[in-house]
Formats: C-alpha cells, structure tokens, sequence
C-alpha cells in the first residue's frame, strides 16, 4: 500500500509536521510504504499560469505538475495535513491542488458531465486550527470545511474521503495534548489498514 502525505507547513516544528511524521512511521508498522511531500520543503510553485494551462490543453504536462501526478497515480491511501488559514488552505497546498489536479489526470468534463478520474483511492484530511471546534459549529461552518476542502476537490476527482479531523486550539495546545491528538489520528488509520490487507495484491 503506497501512502501519501502531504504536508502544507513551513515550521518543521508545527504539530502539523509532528503528526506528517507519525503517520508516515505508524504506515510502515502498518506494512505500508509512506512518502512525505512537504510542499514547503520541495519548494512546490503553486501558481497556476497561462502557460501552464495552455500546456496542460495541449497535453502537455509541467515537469513539476507531473512529478506529483506520478506520485497521486501511485497512491492507495493520500493524507493531507495542513493549518486552517483565513477559513482555507495554505496557499501553497491550495495552487497545488490548481496546478496538479489538472483536467484529464484528475478529471474529465464530458457531455455526461465531470468524472472524477481518482477512483480507487482513498483520502484522509487533517485540519489543525486556532479556533475551537464549537466556534466554528456555532457558525454553522464546520460542515461547509467538509464540504469545500473534502468533497469539492476529492470527492470532484473520485477520490473516497474516509476522514476529515480537526485538530483544535493548537496553538494553545500541550505538548501533552498534541500528543493525545497524534495517537487519536492514528487510531483512525486501523481501520484503512485493517480492511487493505484484505485487498488482493495488485499485479
Ligand atoms: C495566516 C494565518 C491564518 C490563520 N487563519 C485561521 C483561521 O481562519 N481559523 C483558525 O481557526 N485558525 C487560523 N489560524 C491559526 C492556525 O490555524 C493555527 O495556528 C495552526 O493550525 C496551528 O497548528 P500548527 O502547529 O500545525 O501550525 C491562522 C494562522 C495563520 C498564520
């Protein structure tokens, strides 16, 4: 089983970094092959230009775009662990998504209408924030996060969403706490590997 992280925080230090990290060693003491992509660390160029997008319609791909296709096509489970800025993502993780989950790879807009073209594949989502859960649930948002950061981008591209968490008040947090929110996150992934083992191995 071949595991994506991406992670979208410049501070190694972050709780989102710490738990990238977990997951990718919990993975392989699950038998499954972890690879961390720090978009900060890569140095992902998260500006979709008009190049690239008369590129991509001529099929042709960006080098940079297409390593990290190579990299989504490869994946049986993806993990995306990010801060919540300004209600969204980081910039750079949300020109990753513009840039990488490009029309034809992603998806296909045909008379039928979109097709997601990630089918089979499975995502986790992990948003750390300053906010308390309550504040946002009294709003009346926390779904509309599902909904915005899940489903219209994975679930537009086929991609099976088996959990969005979050992860509240860290700024705030202990380390103690951190760390009970590290070992909850990582109870959740039992189930995924439990039920993967019992695919057949792919050919
Ligand atoms: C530019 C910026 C925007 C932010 N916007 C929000 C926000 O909209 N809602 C929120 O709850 N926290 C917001 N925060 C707080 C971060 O979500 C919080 O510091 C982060 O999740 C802490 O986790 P980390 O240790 O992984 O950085 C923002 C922080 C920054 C730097």
């Amino acid at each position: 089983m071949q595991h994506l992280i991406i992670s979208a925080h410049p501070n190694k230090n972050s709780f989102s970094n710490a738990l990238a990290e977990a997951l990718a060693a919990d993975s392989r003491n699950n038998n499954a092959n972890p690879m961390i992509r720090n978009l900060y660390e890569i140095d992902f160029n998260p500006i979709l230009t008009n190049s690239d997008l008369s590129q991509i319609k001529d099929g042709l791909i960006p080098p940079d775009i297409s390593r990290e296709q190579k990299l989504l096509k490869e994946a049986d489970l993806i993990s995306i662990v990010y801060p919540l800025w300004w209600g969204s993502f980081p910039a750079v993780l949300k020109g990753y998504f513009d840039r990488v989950l490009t029309n034809g790879f992603a998806f296909k807009i045909s008379t039928d209408g979109p097709e997601g073209l990630l089918k089979g594949k499975k995502i986790v989502l992990h948003t750390s924030m300053g906010n308390s859960v309550e504040e946002y649930e009294k709003k009346g948002i926390l779904d509309a996060f599902r909904q915005i950061h899940g489903n219209e981008v994975f679930g537009f591209c086929g991609i099976e969403i088996v959990g969005h968490f979050f992860y509240p008040r860290i700024s705030d947090s202990s380390e103690e706490m951190k760390n009970r929110y590290i070992e909850k996150a990582l109870e959740n992934y039992q189930p995924i590997f439990s039920s993967q083992q019992q695919i057949p191995v792919k050919m």
